[in-house]
């Protein structure tokens, strides 16, 4: 049984730490899983229904399709003035639209960093109760939220420390042996 698993990294930077937590997540992944990361969101326009009436934009359709094929999804918040940016607000809003909204049901893995001494958590907890509106299954229990992210991370951004690669390892694994009941649509 393969798992497969949607990335979305809520930063538009070229060397977003986010985007490096999460292929940090795609190694460190237990074998069963796989982890694609989704790359498009500086195509998404902002949300405005008018467009959903005209059909779905083709970077929103692609989006949501790509969310629909996987089993579950992992999302890398970072942090803006204690709060999650706009960019991932945008997709998740996007993501949330019916019909068959692709993450209501689904379960969803939340990390995340920041050069702030909070690592992100507050943003994470703004994150996770946007995610619950939506329906969708937040893994609960130990966070990743790392502080001080241009410390964390070498050059090539990498996670410098073992303890970082660990955590990260132990959430994906959690991850892995969630079992949840299907919502349904
Ligand atoms: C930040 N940053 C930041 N960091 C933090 O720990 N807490 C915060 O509230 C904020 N607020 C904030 C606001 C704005 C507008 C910017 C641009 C930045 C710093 C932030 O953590 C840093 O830019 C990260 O590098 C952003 O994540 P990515 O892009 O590296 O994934």
């Amino acid at each position: 049984l393969v798992l497969r698993f949607a990335g979305l990294p809520g930063s538009l930077r070229r060397a977003s730490f986010n985007s490096a937590l999460l292929r940090e997540a795609a190694v460190l992944a237990p074998p069963q899983a796989q982890l694609a990361l989704y790359d498009d969101l500086a195509q998404l326009p902002h949300y405005n229904k008018d467009l959903r009436e005209e059909g779905d934009p083709a970077p929103v359709a692609d989006m949501r399709a790509f969310f629909a094929e996987a089993d579950a999804a992992v999302i890398a918040c970072p942090e803006y003035n204690r709060g999650m940016p706009g960019v991932l607000k945008n997709a998740l809003d996007w993501l949330s639209r019916p019909p068959d909204p692709p993450l209501y049901g689904k379960s969803v893995l939340l990390i995340g960093t920041a050069t702030g001494g909070m690592g992100g958590a507050l943003a994470h907890y703004q994150a996770r109760q946007v995610l619950s509106a939506m329906g969708a299954i937040v893994l609960p229990g130990r966070e990743v939220v790392l502080p001080f992210a241009a410390d964390r991370f070498t050059p090539e951004l990498r996670l410098r420390q073992e303890s970082d690669r660990i955590l990260l390892r132990e959430a994906m694994e959690r991850f892995c042996a969630l079992k949840v009941f299907s919502l349904g649509n």
